[in-house]
């Protein structure tokens, strides 16, 4: 997997005894860069389940379109499954695609491919837990299984509000999630900006997603920075550290420069003292 990630990516796949390996973006003031040599070589025969969550919280890193054929070829030669956490698919930030590249439209019925997402982010259903996934047919009876007995089923009004905001969309030519993508732009912006003038803080800019991944000269550690901005200024911040290499059990070469950074979520939420920085941040 890719990381910094969204931490149920790495905790879910270790309560199943699955070791994880965390491939490094690396920081650059143009945003995060994925090596993709890195990430190909870190799939090998060992590895059962490549997990790439494109736009990336909370780096905001998104896939390059040529990135993604070598990646399902290492895929396919190795045997691993490929799943796509593609949630923030429709959350671009500065660009005029309606979404980001996915793996979907380059495989067939053989690839062990999994496109996983929700209504959670582009339709403002975080909590509601309604989503979607694109499997192999084969997959089905064991997906039934795994529906019926681990969550029952998602409550009726809950698939109500997804059918709402489908039927909207369609009606509106989608403008509740154009409207979404215009206060991101507008947000990601002023917060970048507002970053930029601030001495010793090293803010790559997203390229999708809904969070920003900062690195602040000086701080002990990003959990005390949270603390202290939560107590000191009424500012929620997600602490969260670079990249662990599974190898080398320390941070990553390439990651450094973001060590003890922290992800400001700039959607939606607002800083208790009122002082609009751009909007402002909240935990994960
Ligand atoms: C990357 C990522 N994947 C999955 C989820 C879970 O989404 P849901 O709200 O649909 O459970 C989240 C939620 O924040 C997320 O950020």
């Amino acid at each position: 997997m890719l990381a910094p990630t969204w931490p149920s990516l790495t905790k879910i796949p270790s309560t199943l005894a699955a070791v994880p390996h965390r491939v490094g973006f690396t920081a650059t003031p143009d945003g995060f860069a994925l090596a993709l040599d890195d990430l190909l070589a870190a799939i090998t025969s060992e590895t059962r389940l490549v997990l790439l969550n494109s736009p990336a919280i909370p780096p905001g890193w998104t896939i390059d379109p040529e990135h993604r054929a070598p990646i399902l070829d290492r895929c396919r030669d190795v045997g691993a499954w490929l799943i796509c956490d593609d949630l923030y698919q429709r959350s671009l930030i500065n660009s005029s695609d309606a979404a980001a590249p996915s793996f979907l439209p380059l495989i067939d019925e053989a690839d062990r491919v999994i496109s996983v997402n929700s209504f959670s982010k582009a339709w403002a259903m975080t909590g509601w837990r309604l989503g979607w996934m694109v499997a192999p047919a084969a997959m089905a009876p064991e997906l039934g299984k795994l529906l019926e007995f681990n969550t029952s089923c998602a409550p009726g009004f809950v698939q109500a509000g997804g059918l709402a905001a489908l039927a909207h969309g369609a009606r509106h030519g989608e403008s509740d999630l154009q409207a979404f993508r215009a206060r991101l732009n507008t947000q990601a912006g002023r917060l970048t900006a507002g970053l930029k003038t601030l001495s010793g803080i090293f803010a790559p800019p997203p390229a999708g997603g809904i969070y920003l991944f900062l690195h602040i000269e000086g701080c002990p550690d990003s959990l005390t920075t949270a603390t202290r901005l939560i107590d000191e200024a009424g500012l929620g911040l997600a602490p969260g550290r670079p990249t662990r290499n599974q190898a080398s059990g320390g941070p990553s070469q390439r990651s450094r420069r973001a060590n003890s950074a922290t992800g400001l979520r700039f959607s939606r939420c607002s800083c208790r003292t009122g002082r609009p920085i751009g909007s402002s941040a909240a935990n994960a």
